[in-house]
């Protein structure tokens, strides 16, 4: 099994965590699997959006992890020679602005792949929770790819529900297409 990280810290973002946090949402569009982007936002306006954004609407969380635990692979990246500590880990929570819908938010969320499977993710989800509650969101709704096996089985061990099933709604790098899931969970 992998090595649980000793040192993770799950706290609010800051506006300079922002190009970490690009450089991690980078490599997971470059693994091709799993988001639906074209890319990341430029770092400036990642930066501005975490300095700017209502607190009440958005929530941004980073997981920071301890650079000397980072497994050593060949997509790890380097560790600047100064910093002890890393972003490993990333949540967004966009509540939706119209009166009628201000109860539900929109989750994103994203582990480095070097440090997935030592509880990062489900570390950042349950401080979503606490965010949601906070602001009086009761409803946490995402999209996800059906094929994504390992954010289906956090979602659904999280107590997330399936919602609805869109048909071929994504197209695959290999020029197939895939289905988006929505999943919800409430409280
Ligand atoms: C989905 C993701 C965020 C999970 O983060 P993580 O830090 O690896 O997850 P955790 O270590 O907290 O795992 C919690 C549980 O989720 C499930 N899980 C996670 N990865 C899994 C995998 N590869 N296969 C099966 N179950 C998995 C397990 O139940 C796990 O509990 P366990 O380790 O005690 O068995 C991560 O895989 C990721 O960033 N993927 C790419 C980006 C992405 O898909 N984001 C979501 C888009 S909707």
């Amino acid at each position: 099994m992998a090595q649980r990280p000793q040192g993770h810290v799950i706290r609010r973002a800051r506006p300079e965590d922002a190009s970490q946090v690009v450089a991690l949402m980078g490599s997971v569009y470059r693994e091709g699997r799993y988001f639906v982007g074209d890319g990341p936002p430029p770092a400036v306006s990642l930066s501005r959006r975490i300095a700017a954004d209502d607190p009440e609407y958005a929530f941004y969380a980073v997981a920071e992890v301890a650079a000397a635990e980072a497994p050593v692979t060949a997509s790890a990246p380097v560790a600047d020679a100064d910093a002890d500590r890393r972003v490993g880990g990333w949540l967004e929570l966009h509540r939706l602005q119209p009166r009628r819908m201000r109860h539900v938010a929109m989750l994103t969320v994203a582990v480095a792949p070097e440090w997935r499977r030592r509880g990062l993710g489900r570390a950042l989800l349950r401080r979503g929770y606490v965010w949601a509650s906070e602001v009086g969101v009761a409803k946490i709704s995402l999209n996800v790819r059906a094929g994504n096996v390992a954010a289906i089985a956090l979602y659904l061990d999280e107590g997330f529900v399936e919602e609805g099933r869109e048909r071929d709604q994504v197209r695959t790098d290999d020029g197939s297409y895939e289905d988006n899931l929505i999943l919800a969970r409430w409280g």
